[in-house]
């Protein structure tokens, strides 16, 4: 569970940030309208213009690369070593879930399953989500409501979501995309024992 400590904590400076970037640019807009003579030559204004704009462009580039290699260590997506104890077939429709162990060969809209599934605590395991219709997201949350994994439920795509349960207990699916009016009642149950 501590490993998610760090994603809560980022989403809470996150707010900050922002707001922090807002002051910037708006401190930035003052001060580009104070500082500009309107007598300046317009060509000339035009190339000092797009060579700070290629320069902010560089430093703004570097600072993003910068920021995704820092904040993809609290990703916590991380694959498997071995190959996956358990593989589970995952299907969503408008507007619910069907899952079932092992990997699938019907087509999604043949496919059954239940949207409550049992499965083991501390094995590997590999969830093969698809869509029968439109997009949806598989989300996985543990009873206290915190997101642990997530993938997208796709026509014609097979994502793999690998996750282990370290804990026993009952954790909750949600449709994490909008997909109609249902949406959110699209839920299943994942009993971990
Ligand atoms: Cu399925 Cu939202």
């Amino acid at each position: 569970m501590n490993a998610f400590i760090p994603l809560l904590i980022l989403q809470d400076y996150a707010v900050i940030i922002s707001m922090a970037v807002g002051v910037l640019v708006v401190a930035v807009v003052i001060f580009l309208m104070t500082s500009s003579s309107i007598d300046e030559d317009k060509d000339s204004a035009k190339h000092k213009t797009y060579k700070m704009r290629g320069r902010y462009f560089f430093g703004l580039i570097i600072f993003l690369v910068i920021c995704t290699f820092v904040s993809l260590r609290f990703l916590p997506y991380h694959r498997f070593q071995n190959k996956p104890e358990e593989e589970v077939t995952v299907v969503g429709m408008q507007w619910s879930w069907k899952m079932a162990p092992g990997v699938s060969d019907k087509s999604p809209g043949e496919f059954t399953g239940s949207n409550e599934i049992s499965l083991p605590a501390n094995k590997g395991i590999e969830f093969i989500v698809t869509s029968a219709d439109v997009n949806h997201a598989f989300g996985i949350y543990n009873s206290k409501g915190v997101l642990l994994a997530q993938t997208q439920a796709m026509p014609g795509y097979h994502n793999k979501l690998q996750y282990e349960f370290a804990q026993k207990g009952d954790y909750h699916i949600l449709c994490m995309e909008y997909c109609g009016l249902a949406h959110s009642f699209m839920m299943g149950t994942i009993h971990v024992n």
